[in-house]
Order: structure tokens, then C-alpha cells, then sequence
């Protein structure tokens, strides 16, 4: 920390984000990233914008905006569009919370949501899962604070029910209520609770282009709810970096939302793969959470996380422990290739015996 660092950022524990190695030939399992290609088509919608980068990007992202509201069936003054969801959900830490707002979360949960709330000032509670690690929606009930749920979870892979979501969103009605539905799309349809923004107006939805739509690295997500709350979110976005978006992403983006039965493919083929992995690790005696998400999160019987971490990564496998002290022992896979899932359950089968 230099000298000039500021007093009110002392504390502040920074995210720590997944491995990305670079040269070495690993199978990589650790940051929930998709094991297919970005369609052809984005590819050349990237390659078409490519030459007009002398300009700045479009920073109503209209294109792009007018197919998301079209996607979702909601008008484009719903929408805005973030750097990936972390940008999105850090606007929201800074637009909807303060010292009389605060949040409240679960314990085990994407761990981003209380580094937002430090770096932005904003008091939190963290709500712990029950035993089987998933939300029991009677905690957020009438909470009186602001709500962010990862729907699926991160790192369990557990969903909620919309029934207890919308639960959740009535009871709490002077409050806002997030899902980050980073994983939805490996959910199954009828999971999403964009449907409620139409009828609630403390309701926002977060999500990705980075897991479901094969974008990570483009960096590109969005959020959608009542007009109100997006202008909130606008407003912060104008006060930050209002070319937010660069005209790449833009085009991948509005490219990408044109392909919805290659991705419709690719995410039937993650959920086979998906109980492969999960029916397979249960065999080789880990406990295993049920998932929908295109992760698993998993338990070696004897072995500790962050061995079992370390010799799959010696094999060539990189996964994540998380390392909160109660989910030590845990780790959470991400679901790749067919094969490679195949390799990883053999190579675990071997290390356990
Ligand atoms: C639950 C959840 N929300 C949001 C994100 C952020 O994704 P991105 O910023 O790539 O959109 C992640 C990434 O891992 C996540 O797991």
C-alpha cells in the first residue's frame, strides 16, 4: 500500500478472482466458463465492427438493448448494460445502498457481493444456508433490507424456487431485491424471474454473457427491471464510465442474442454432461450438491479441498476451493468437455485409491 492510498480503503479485502494461466496446458475447471466456442456469427459481427475503433461505442448500447427487451419480452428502458455483471452489480451496491440500506446475503455465496458492499460503504448481513447449503426463503422474509440471491447459488448450484423468490420480493416491499442469475440458463426454462419485473418494482435481475453465452472474456452483462430502478442503475453508469461497453462486445452481444439454438444446444449438451459428472463423482464417493448450474460442488470423502485441489492441478486439472472455513473442504468443478470430465472423474477415482 503506498502512502497515498486512501484511509477509507484501509480494509478493504479485494476479490480474488479464479486462475488464468497462461502457456500452460491445463484442463481448466475453475471459473464456471463455457467449454464451447463463441458461434461463427459473433466472431464476424466482432471482426465487422473491428474497423471502426477510431470511434467511441454507442453508450446507449441501442442495438443491443433493443434485442435484449425483445429477448425478454420488456421495453429497452429496462435494460442496462454493465462490463460484465460484476460492473452491473456494483452499480447496484452504489445506487441502492448506503448506511440506511443495507444488505443482506447469504453466507455461501458469490463472494464479490461483500467486496461491493465494502468498497461502496454499505453495511451487510450474511444469512447462513441451512445444513444442506441451500436458502431457506423464510430468512429474507419481511427482512427490511435490501436482498441479493444468486439464483442458481454460487458455489452449491442450488436453486430457488420462483414461488419463494416472489415470496421474498413481496415481503420486502420497501426494499430492493436482486437475483443474479449468472447460471440460469443451465436451469431449465420457466427458472427466470424476469417475468416478475413486470410486477414488482423493487425487482432487479442480474445476468451474464459470460457463462451461457460462451462471453466471458468480452465482458458483458446486464440488468433488467422496472424503468425506475434501471435509470437508477443509468445513472450511476453516466456518473462512472458511460462507454461502459466497448463496440466490440456490443456487436458480439446483439451477434450472440441471434444464436439462440446453438446455445440451446450447447447448454442441453453441459446438463448430460452434468449428470455424467455428478452420477460419476458420486460413484468415486464424493458427496456431490445437486446442481443447476454448469458447476458441481463437490466433497472428497477423506481427502481436505485444497489437496485434492493440489493434486488435480499436479495431473494437469484446475478447479476452485473457495477456502471460506465452511466450505473448506469443498470444491467446486466447473462442467467442461465430455471428456474431460471423463478424465477428471478417472483421475480422482486414482488419487482416491
Ligand atoms: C453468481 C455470479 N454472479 C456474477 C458473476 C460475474 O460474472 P461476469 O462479471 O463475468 O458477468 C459470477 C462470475 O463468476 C458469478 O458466479
Amino acid at each position: 500500500m503506498s502512502r497515498f492510498f486512501s484511509k477509507t480503503h484501509a480494509n478493504l479485502t479485494p476479490y480474488t478472482p479464479g486462475e488464468q494461466p497462461r502457456g500452460e496446458k491445463l484442463i481448466k475447471l475453475n471459473t464456471n466458463e463455457s467449454p464451447f466456442p463463441p458461434p461463427q456469427s459473433v466472431i464476424a459481427a466482432i471482426a465487422r465492427v473491428s474497423s471502426n475503433l477510431q470511434l467511441y461505442s454507442d453508450p446507449q448500447g441501442t442495438e443491443l438493448r433493443a434485442a435484449l427487451a425483445a429477448y425478454h419480452g420488456v421495453a429497452p428502458e429496462q435494460i442496462s448494460l454493465g462490463n460484465g455483471s460484476d460492473e452491473t452489480l456494483a452499480f447496484a451496491f452504489a445506487a441502492f445502498g448506503d448506511a440506511e440500506h443495507s444488505f443482506a446475503f447469504p453466507d455461501i455465496t458469490y463472494g464479490f457481493y461483500p467486496v461491493f458492499a465494502a468498497l461502496f460503504k454499505v453495511p451487510f448481513t450474511e444469512i447462513p444456508l441451512t445444513d444442506s447449503f441451500e436458502i431457506d426463503f423464510r430468512d429474507y422474509l419481511n427482512l427490511g433490507k435490501n436482498i441479493v440471491i444468486a439464483n442458481p447459488n454460487a458455489p452449491t448450484g442450488i436453486t430457488l424456487p420462483l414461488g419463494d423468490i416472489e415470496q421474498i420480493i413481496k415481503s420486502n416491499p420497501d426494499n430492493i431485491v436482486i437475483i443474479d442469475e449468472a447460471y440460469i440458463d443451465f436451469a431449465g426454462e420457466g427458472a427466470s424471474a424476469v417475468p416478475l419485473t413486470a410486477r414488482y418494482d423493487n425487482l432487479l435481475v442480474v445476468r451474464t454473457f459470460s457463462k451461457s453465452r460462451n462471453l466471458a472474456g468480452a465482458r458483458l452483462g446486464y440488468a433488467v427491471g422496472n424503468a425506475a430502478l434501471i435509470s437508477d442503475l443509468e445513472t450511476i453508469r453516466y456518473s462512472f464510465n458511460p462507454y461502459n461497453i466497448n463496440s466490440l462486445t456490443l456487436a458480439a452481444g446483439a451477434a450472440a442474442l441471434r444464436e439462440n439454438d446453438y446455445y440451446a444446444q450447447n447448454w442441453a449438451e453441459i446438463a448430460r454432461t452434468r449428470s455424467l459428472t455428478i452420477s460419476g463423482l458420486r460413484q468415486a464417493g464424493l458427496t456431490v450438491l445437486p446442481s443447476a448450474a454448469n458447476f458441481v460442488f463437490a466433497k472428497h470423502p477423506t481427502l481436505a479441498g485444497p489437496d485434492l485441489l493440489a493434486r488435480l492441478r499436479e495431473r494437469g486439472f484446475l478447479v476452485r476451493n473457495l477456502g471460506q472455513p465452511r466450505i473448506r473442504d469443498w470444491l467446486r468443478i466447473t462442467i467442461g468437455a465430455a471428456g474431460d470430465m471423463e478424465k477428471l472423474i478417472e483421475t480422482i477415482k486414482v488419487i482416491g485409491g
